[in-house]
């Protein structure tokens, strides 16, 4: 018999579920049996040692639901090492878990951070397998995260309601589009609905080019202009700076965001009417789509066949449309990012989309 523990850590998003459902089915039609232990709220659990024993039941009309059952929650690395408000060591306190519980492998869902994490877990010892997770899918390793189609719908679909306001009202528009460092969501979102203009964090902006473009649409008769902004876009000038003075400068920013400092500077240009809207943190809720759900649950079901063989160490990840097993020391501490010059860009402005540089 296996006992394998389980959390989901770092910021939700759809198809969690599915991917864990994936997991513990291929477990039960194995025929192998297997205890579960979901760890509640990410590595907060594991610390704490705060789980809950769980069985094919608790799986079972879960491919369709968002978030997580399990909970998650935000335990960045960079404190990963630090002891806890009361002393504890989060590392040893999860080891001890783990052995206390006599775990034979824990399966990990997570993003970047969680990643780095338990990259860190298995250099100490435990046998680890993990899936990725992300909208932003800016993690290294696989061309692809689950959640990520999920959020490119929702993101989407604002920017089509956004198109009939704006050309009635002859309106510029921002959609912000979450993301973190990276514009795949923006990119993707943005090229699927059809936008005027994507701003994404790897090609920074210059707003003399954005405000050209939106005076070229107007000439051509095209009453509105809609933009795709990533919460990570940059301008040339600011890209230019120091990692340091950015921070700073950052830390002095009156607008909530770089939208609203975009739409600031193009209103002031132009005199058309500015709106920025913010779909935020609904692009991580709700069901995932039906490619999501399959993706997940494919990862997932991968995913199970390495723990009841015992390969430990990888992440289950998605290269050139195979599912395949990446080491977790590749994948932990890389970003995955837009390349300027890759082939979808330079087709997004072969489609007339400008991206500001
Ligand atoms: O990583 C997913 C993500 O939604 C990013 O796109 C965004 O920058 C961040 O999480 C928001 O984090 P939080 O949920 O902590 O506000």
């Amino acid at each position: 018999m296996k006992r394998i523990g389980m959390l989901t850590s770092g910021g939700d998003c759809q198809a969690l579920n599915a991917a864990m459902r994936g997991v513990v089915k291929t477990f039960i039609n194995s025929g192998e049996e297997v205890e579960i232990f979901g760890f509640l709220a990410g590595y907060k659990g594991l610390i704490y040692s705060n789980f809950q024993m769980l069985t094919g039941k608790d799986f079972s009309g879960i491919l369709t639901k968002g978030g997580t059952i399990l909970g998650s929650s935000r335990t960045p690395f960079k404190t990963i090492t630090e002891p806890d408000e009361n002393g504890v060591d989060k590392i040893e306190a999860m080891k001890h878990t783990y052995h206390k519980l006599g775990l034979d492998c824990l399966v990990i869902l997570g993003g970047n951070g969680t990643h780095k994490t338990a990259n860190l877990l298995r250099t100490e010892g435990l046998n680890i397998v993990t899936l990725p997770k992300t909208i932003d899918n800016d993690l290294w390793g696989t061309d692809m995260t689950f959640g990520f189609q999920s959020a490119v719908d929702i993101a989407t679909n604002v920017i089509d309601c956004i198109h009939t306001t704006a050309d009635s009202h002859r309106r510029v528009f921002i959609v912000e589009v979450m993301g973190h460092k990276a514009g795949w969501l923006t990119l993707n979102a943005g090229m699927a609905s059809g936008a005027d203009i994507i701003l994404i964090p790897e090609i920074p902006y210059d707003i003399k080019k954005v405000v050209k473009a939106i005076k070229k649409r107007q000439e051509r008769g095209s009453g509105f202009t809609i933009l795709a902004v990533a919460e990570g876009a940059i301008s040339k000038e600011d890209a230019a700076l120091s990692k340091k003075e950015y921070k700073k400068k950052l830390e002095k920013r009156t607008h909530p965001s770089v939208s609203y400092e975009i739409a600031e500077a193009i209103q002031a240009e132009i005199g058309m009417e500015v709106r920025v809207t913010v779909p935020g943190h609904m692009q991580r809720g709700g069901s995932p789509c039906p490619y999501d759900r399959v993706f997940a649950s494919r990862l997932g079901s991968e995913a199970g066949k390495l723990v009841l063989k015992g390969e430990y160490g990888f992440m289950v990840g998605y290269k050139n449309r195979e599912i395949v097993k990446v080491p977790l020391e590749d994948v932990a501490g890389k970003l995955k990012t837009v390349d300027p010059d890759a082939t979808i860009v330079k087709e997004a402005k072969m489609l007339g989309i400008c991206f500001g540089d």
